[in-house]
């Protein structure tokens, strides 16, 4: 039964990705900031662990609970949007700060924790949930300032964990789910959180090497990181 850890697990994609693991028969670890208020994945049959991916310490009590334990898939899911209104003038500097450490540190804390489980399976695969908000020729206004340079940070991140984790025989990519219905994003987004989960699950059961370090969408397709793409969907 292969294993999956998934961060942010407590709601949106991140538990959609527990249910439909779990109802594939997966092991799975979901964490989360604050279990015990993590009621949507109780009956999911899924193990539940506390996990602010911020925080290194915490990061480092998950990977001594989970020691030995082998972990075939890490979803570095957690993420934060900020004020989306807010542009590089009148952002909040200390809320900017914050997201950064949870959007682009946190999947490197949490992969730096937990890489001997990843080492103890035999072809691992971790993967940070990127955007499009964070390819630079898609950013043509002043708003969103917190969520895209992060997002674009987070995708810098994603590369340089790749190439150091290729000689350890890890993939990590980005993955794109597409405008999915969530809190993040509301009711007009574009997709259901079970279909854009279902066909990342597609995506990550079809992990080819040369995904390492790249920008993947839920439909397969290779995004460019700084743009100039003309495949792009309209999301
Ligand atoms: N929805 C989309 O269309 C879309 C598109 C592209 C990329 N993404 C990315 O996909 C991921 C999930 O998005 P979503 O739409 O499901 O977002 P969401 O509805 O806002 O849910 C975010 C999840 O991340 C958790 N989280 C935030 N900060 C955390 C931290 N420091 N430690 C642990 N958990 C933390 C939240 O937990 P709490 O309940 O504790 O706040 C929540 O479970 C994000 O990284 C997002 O940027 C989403």
């Amino acid at each position: 039964m292969p294993t999956v850890v998934v961060t942010g697990a407590n709601r949106s994609l991140g538990l959609e990705f527990c249910r439909q693991y779990a109802a594939e028969r997966w092991s799975v670890i979901a964490t989360c900031r604050a279990p015990a208020q993590a009621s949507a994945l109780e009956g999911l049959g899924v193990e539940v662990f506390p996990l602010d991916t911020s925080d290194v310490a915490q990061a480092d009590a998950l990977a001594a609970t989970l020691a030995g334990r082998p972990v075939d898939l890490l979803l570095n899911n957690a993420g934060v949007m900020g004020d989306k209104t807010k542009s590089a003038f009148d952002a909040d500097l200390d809320a900017w700060q914050t997201a950064f450490r949870i959007n682009a540190l946190g999947p490197a804390i949490v992969t730096r924790a937990l890489l001997p489980n990843l080492q103890l399976t035999e072809a691992p695969v971790a993967a940070t949930m990127g955007s499009q908000a964070g390819i630079y020729d898609r950013m043509q206004s002043a708003e969103l300032a917190i969520y895209r340079s992060t997002k674009a940070a987070a995708h810098a991140v994603t590369i340089s964990l790749a190439h150091a984790l290729k000689d350890r025989g890890v993939i990590y990519l980005s993955l794109r789910p597409g405008r999915t219905k969530t809190d993040m994003t509301g009711p007009d987004a574009d997709y259901e959180a079970e279909d854009s989960v279902r066909l990342m699950r597609s995506v990550l059961a079809n992990v080819k090497p040369e995904w390492a370090g790249k920008f993947v969408d839920r439909s397969g397709v290779v995004y460019p990181y700084g743009g100039g793409f003309q495949g792009y969907s309209s999301v």
